[in-house]
Parts: C-alpha cells; structure tokens; sequence
C-alpha cells in the first residue's frame, strides 16, 4: 500500500508582526524569513517523519529543485514532483503575531497541474493505495473522479476551505480530514459551536469519516454511530503554522499502520502540540522520534 500526496508547494515568506496589520496602515515586521511551505508539501514532510513511505505529486516552477532536495532530505519520494519553467513556484505571505497567523496565497505553479499530469502520475498507483488531497491544486475534480476509479482511498483536507469544494464529487472522498472552521463551513454552518459543527456534519455525510481539530478543545473522529473525541495538549503555543498539516500526516500514518483510532488521534495531538512551539511550516513539525 502507498500514499500518494498530489499537493502544493510554497515558498513561505514570513513576517513575525507586533499585530496584524489593519486597513491603511504599513507596519514594519519584527523579523523575516523564507521557508518551504504549502500544505501538500508539509503533509508530505508530517507522513515522512511519522514513519509512513509517502510520494509527493505536484508542480513547481524553475527554481523548484530545493523543493526536491528538501522533500528527499526527508525521505519523501519525488519522481512524480514536474518542474514547469513556464511557472513561478507557489507562494505564501504569512503574518504571525502571538501565535496566530493569516496566510495570503499565490498558487503558481500549484495550479497549473493539468489532466495530463494527472493521468502520468496515477498510472503508477492502484486500488491497494491512498490519495491524500487538499485544497490548493488544480484539476481537483479531475483528480478525484480518476483516482476513484482506480479504486484508490482518497483522503481530503479541505483546506483552504471555499466554495469550490462543492463543486467536487465530494462522495468519491473516504475521510475528511477539517479544522472548526472547515468542518462548519463543509457543513453550510454559520455558527462556531462544536456540538452544533459535529451535529451538521454527522447529518450532511452520516457515511464519511471525518476527522476534526479544533485547536484547544482538542479533536474528533466520527464515523456513523461513532464518536471519539481527544483532549489537546496543553502547550506554550510560538506558531500555528502547519499545526493542521501536521496533525494530518500523523493521523494517516498512525491509521495506516493498524487503523487505531483513538491511538492516532493521540499521536497526532501529541505531533501538532509540538509543531505549534516551533516557528515556521515544514521546519517545526516533530519527528516521531520526538514523540
Ligand atoms: O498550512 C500551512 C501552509 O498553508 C503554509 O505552509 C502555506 O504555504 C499555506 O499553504
């Protein structure tokens, strides 16, 4: 069995900030640096580090091959990663201040994966493998109706979460991987409250896995009757950023291993409560070494 991730890829350019920078004003930032990011390529780095072979599937522009020294610095298999010189690498511009952040996105090359590339990449995979996806490619439909039919289990973190996610064959999706927010969001919820989040979601997709994080009240697990909830850990939380990637990477891994729930609900805490100390996207999430 193999996981593949077809995911983003970003160059992370953050900016430490006094606070948020409002409407008409300019701020200077408390600091500067540039970090490899993007949810696919951080999920990818969480997977290898938990102990899970995992193939990363995607697109960057010329400038691209330190994604690849990177992800194979980790173990990350990279053959099915496409330089397109035609496009500029993705990017991100993440504010960070106390420990929250807002994240600004330019897809690139992220969102030039075409239906060619789609189809040269699952040729390599069967219905014994897994697609992990979320939500900062192109092709996205495309994608899942292939993959479908090739009897593979896709994994979907509907992050970013918008619109478009409805415009997907969201029945194709095996486990739904959402923070609060997406989880309400997937729901067509306005509210914030949890009982009502899990309520909404258990009525909309009452045959789906779904798992959701919710910061310090920890995560949960559904599944038709079923119910698990996990207490986060409490921790002096730096950065955010990557904390959701992180959290996904050790849960599949966990769950592909013996498909332990509860146990890789613990596993992905305990990761997650480790990457939000550290500042910065693929760079602070844990070995499992670490754990
Ligand atoms: O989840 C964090 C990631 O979101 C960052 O690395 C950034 O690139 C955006 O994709």
């Amino acid at each position: 069995m193999k996981v593949l991730n077809f995911g983003s890829l970003n160059y992370d350019h953050v900016y430490e900030m006094d606070h948020f920078t409002e409407p008409k004003e300019t701020q200077s930032s408390l600091s500067y640096g540039r970090n490899y990011g993007g949810k696919g390529l951080n999920q990818s780095i969480a997977l290898a580090k938990a102990g899970m072979p995992v193939y990363h599937a995607g697109r960057v522009g010329s400038d691209g091959q330190d994604f690849i020294d990177y992800l194979n610095r980790y173990g990350v298999h990279t053959d099915y990663l496409m330089k397109d010189d035609s496009q500029a690498t993705g990017h991100a511009i993440i504010e960070v201040c106390k420990g929250q952040n807002r994240i600004i996105l330019h897809g690139g090359a992220n969102q030039a994966i075409d239906e060619q590339q789609i189809d040269d990449v699952l040729e390599h995979f069967g219905n014994e493998d897994v697609l992990l996806i979320q939500n900062e490619i192109s092709s996205m439909t495309y994608l899942i109706n292939r993959a479908f039919e090739k009897g593979m289990k896709i994994v979907f973190n509907t992050a970013p979460m918008d619109e478009k996610v409805f415009s997907y064959p969201l029945d194709k999706i095996s486990i739904f991987i959402v923070n609060e927010i997406e989880g309400a969001g997937l729901a067509r919820l306005e509210t914030r409250d949890l009982d009502e989040i899990i309520k909404g979601l258990r009525a909309v997709y009452p045959n789906k896995e779904i798992v959701m994080t919710a910061g310090e009240e920890g995560s949960y697990y559904m599944h038709k009757d079923i119910l698990i909830h996990q207490d986060a850990y409490q921790v002096e939380v730096v950065d955010t950023t990557a904390a959701g990637d992180t959290f996904t990477g050790f849960f599949l891994a966990s769950m592909m291993k013996d498909g332990d729930v509860a146990a890789a609900l613990d596993l992905a805490s305990r990761a997650a409560s480790i990457t939000v100390q550290g500042k910065g996207a693929a760079q602070s999430i844990p070995d499992i070494s670490q754990l």
